[in-house]
């Protein structure tokens, strides 16, 4: 054995483990703390009342990242105006209980009681849907983001997200706990179905919905549903 060859051996015993190690590293490193298949059942709950204008007082802490009617210039951070109460709702308990992974929300949660909640999302939801406009991105990426919006991809399983999110992405009336999209941040939607696709431990039956409907989706379609999305504006409701 010279010393040309010795490394090149070891390196050939050694390159199964040192990528086994990298992969492990990485699981490592994109593995959240999970809470073991704990997720909130949202199935079957009575629509949900509060008081606006208590929650407007209510909501001093989250003026810093949500903004002051709830549509905040952090483009990672959601906006929260003219969204669904009982989206909102059921999002905030998810959070002040643990089932969302790894988010500041939940110690901003802790000490509040559950008509807090119910009044913090009645107050949200009351404020204007926000008006973010960006029709800038590839024309060509718009356009799949529309037809996957309204079509689908029957090829990769995706069914149109309008059937759940309405035609104008603004909601359907018959499923009040179901997101508006319409004015969120389309940084903030691309990285919420990235985590669908991704396979993040579902928090709530609900999510379990969205991790089938992402699976087939990819980077390109997630980027042009975004696209789409701030390119019509936020004023479509209806
Ligand atoms: C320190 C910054 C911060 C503060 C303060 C804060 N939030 Fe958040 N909020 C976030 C971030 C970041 C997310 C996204 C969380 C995630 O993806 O896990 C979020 C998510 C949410 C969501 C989920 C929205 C969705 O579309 O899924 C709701 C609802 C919400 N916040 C309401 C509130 C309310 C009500 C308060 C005040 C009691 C508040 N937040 C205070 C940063 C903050
Ligand atoms: C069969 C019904 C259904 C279909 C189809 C569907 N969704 Fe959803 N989607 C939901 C439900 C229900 C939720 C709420 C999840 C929760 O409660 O946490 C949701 C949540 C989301 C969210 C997270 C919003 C937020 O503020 O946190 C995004 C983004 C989203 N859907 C995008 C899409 C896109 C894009 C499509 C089409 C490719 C689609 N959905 C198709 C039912 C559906």
């Amino acid at each position: 054995m010279n010393a040309n060859t010795m490394p090149r051996r070891a390196l050939f015993i050694l390159l199964p483990l040192l990528l086994a190690a990298a992969v492990s590293a990485q699981a490592q490193s994109t593995a959240k703390p999970t809470a073991a298949g704990k997720w909130l059942d949202k199935r079957g709950h009575a629509p949900i009342h509060g008081d606006a204008a208590a929650g407007q007082t209510k909501s001093e802490v989250c003026r810093a990242c949500h903004g002051q009617d709830g549509n905040t210039p952090v483009p990672t951070f959601p906006n929260l105006g003219g969204q669904r109460a009982d989206f909102l709702y059921w999002e905030l308990i998810e959070l002040k209980h643990g089932y969302r992974y790894q988010s500041p929300m939940t110690e901003q949660l802790a000490p509040l009681s559950d008509q807090d909640v119910r009044d913090l999302a009645a107050f949200f939801a009351s404020q204007p849907l926000a008006h973010a406009h960006d029709a800038s991105a590839d024309p060509a990426a718009i356009e799949l983001g529309e037809r996957i919006f309204h079509s689908g991809d029957a090829q990769r399983g995706v069914p149109p997200c309008q059937g759940c999110h309405g035609t104008n992405a603004d909601g359907i009336a018959q499923r009040p706990g179901w997101p508006i999209l319409q004015g969120q941040h389309p940084a903030y939607l691309a990285a919420r179905l990235r985590a669908y696709r991704d396979g993040d431990p579902p928090n709530s039956s609900n999510d379990f919905i969205m991790n089938g409907v992402a699976r087939g989706l990819d980077d390109a379609a997630i980027d042009g549903l975004a696209a789409w999305l701030v390119s019509r504006g936020g004023t479509q409701h209806q």
